[in-house]
């Protein structure tokens, strides 16, 4: 699997390009639609979710369910989407994520039966696991240097504006009768243009290269880079393969101890970015506030809304403080922030604040969600694809992107349940002590990586 490393080298030469071309436009649509529909098609069924059980009766273990089971088909299909794009190409994956994105928004939205309604949220889990997974790779694989680094941010950028796109349309469709069916329904429109988009896109020619079709792998660069002479590159991408090919490394890699380390930072984050509860929120903050005393459906999905304008401009504050301010500090300053918030929402819940006072703990929300954007949420992904050895990091990146999508389907699988076990305030306390967990981990291992090149950073662990 390549990387975004050798791709930086490879496309060097590229500096004289065009700047304001349409195929930028294109590919920055593209990149777009990815984290977006990844966004969408989580953040929507917080407002289905208070429809859904009307018209199926589901029991709070159908409700996780009903969550769980897309979550579970991201992380198999995170778990298989290196594979396959290795094996038939990025642009094929993505064309066939495209389709699941678009028929399962479609089969879940006039869904009659339940099964018919699970498949097609199982649809769409895949289509995300795929997306999040082969997204940056095609990106990373197409795009000019000097974009590539923003690439990982931009993503988790356009999931936190999928997310608010997703809470706007269920506020705005939370009065219509049979509303849910749209919510989920509408999220095929976004994976038609991603689907139009694949098709004139051409295959990553990189992936080309490495098969020997040179003369595709050539079209495909001068497609996307707007001129006819592109040796240069053809040569640098060649070098590129050989030497990848060279230190390509056998899976057992995974086990020595130079890997280890990044392995255990890679993973640990991943699984501290779901079990601290950011999706506890995401998924269910019209439920949460409801349960919290908001009386009205649609009020709740309006405090709803407000969650998912502060997660997009948070996520837009850290992409300019990250290169500055430092990975571990703002890692570090979001934890803090998060178990401070989830102890009053904890404490709220435990004292039962009733009334206006309501508004502290939908206030509490709101800033936990705020610290998390600034934190754990970009610097997870951020750090994922700067902390392996070149020749292991497609593979590491993989089990680390499963781990989170396992974890994430654990919490909300079970939060209801526990919701209903232990109560409101033990759950959110619950969340605060798996937060210092996390503040302990980060003090422990996790190093900064502000500044250094990606060989520096592979040498200091
Ligand atoms: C996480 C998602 C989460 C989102 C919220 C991402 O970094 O991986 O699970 O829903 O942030 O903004």
């Amino acid at each position: 699997m390549s990387s975004q490393e050798d791709i930086r080298r490879m496309s060097m030469t590229e500096a004289n390009q065009p700047k304001k071309d349409w195929r930028f436009i294109l590919i920055a649509i593209v990149a777009g639609l990815g984290g977006l529909l990844f966004g969408y098609d989580t953040g929507v069924v917080a407002g289905v979710l208070l429809f859904v059980n009307q018209v199926f009766h589901f029991d709070a273990s159908m409700k996780g369910l009903f969550v769980a089971i897309a979550l579970a088909a991201a992380a198999v299909g995170a778990a298989f989407a290196g594979a396959l794009a290795d094996a038939f190409g990025r642009r094929a994956v993505l064309i066939v994520a495209a389709v699941l994105f678009s028929a399962g928004a479609i089969l879940s939205s006039v869904a009659g039966t339940i099964p018919i309604l699970f498949l097609g949220r199982v649809m769409v889990g895949a289509a995300i696991g795929v997306s999040s997974m082969i997204t940056p790779l095609y990106l990373s694989e197409i795009t000019a240097a000097h974009w590539r680094g923003a690439i990982v941010t931009i993503n988790q950028f356009y999931i936190t504006v999928g997310i608010f796109v997703s809470y706007l349309v269920d506020y705005m469709l939370s009065g219509t009768p049979d509303g849910w069916r749209w919510m989920l329904g509408l999220g095929s429109v976004p994976g038609l243009i991603l689907l139009g988009g694949m098709m004139v896109l051409p295959e990553s020619p990189r992936w080309l290269a490495g098969r020997n079709f040179i003369e595709k792998a050539t079209a495909g660069l001068r497609f996307l880079r707007g001129r006819q002479d592109v040796s240069e590159e053809l040569g640098d991408l060649h070098r590129d393969i050989v030497e990848d090919s060279r230190r390509a490394a056998p899976w057992s890699l995974l086990l020595t101890r130079k890997v280890r380390k990044p392995l255990i930072i890679g993973v640990g984050l991943a699984v501290f970015q779901q079990i601290t509860g950011i999706n506890v929120v995401i998924y269910f903050a019209p439920t949460i506030f409801r349960d919290a005393g908001l009386s009205s459906a649609s009020g709740s999905i309006l405090a709803t809304v407000g969650i998912g304008a502060v997660n997009v401009i948070m996520t837009g504050v850290a992409m300019r403080l990250l290169d500055t301010a430092g990975r571990r500090k703002m890692l570090l300053l979001g934890l803090y922030g998060m178990l401070i918030s989830l102890v009053f929402i904890g404490t709220g819940f435990l004292i039962q604040l009733h009334g206006p006072l309501t508004y502290i703990i939908v206030g509490m929300v709101a800033i936990f969600v705020a610290f998390f954007a600034i934190g754990l949420g970009p610097i997870f992904w951020l750090m994922i694809s700067e902390i392996f050895p070149l020749a292991i990091r497609g593979r590491a990146m993989s089990i680390a992107t499963v781990a989170n999508w396992v974890s994430n389907m654990v919490i909300s699988g079970i939060f209801l349940d526990l919701l209903l076990i232990i109560g409101r305030g033990p759950t959110f306390m619950f969340y605060a002590a798996m937060t210092v967990l996390a503040i302990l981990f980060t003090l422990w291992i996790v190093p900064e990586t502000k500044g250094k090149t990606l060989e520096q950073i592979e040498d200091s662990l």
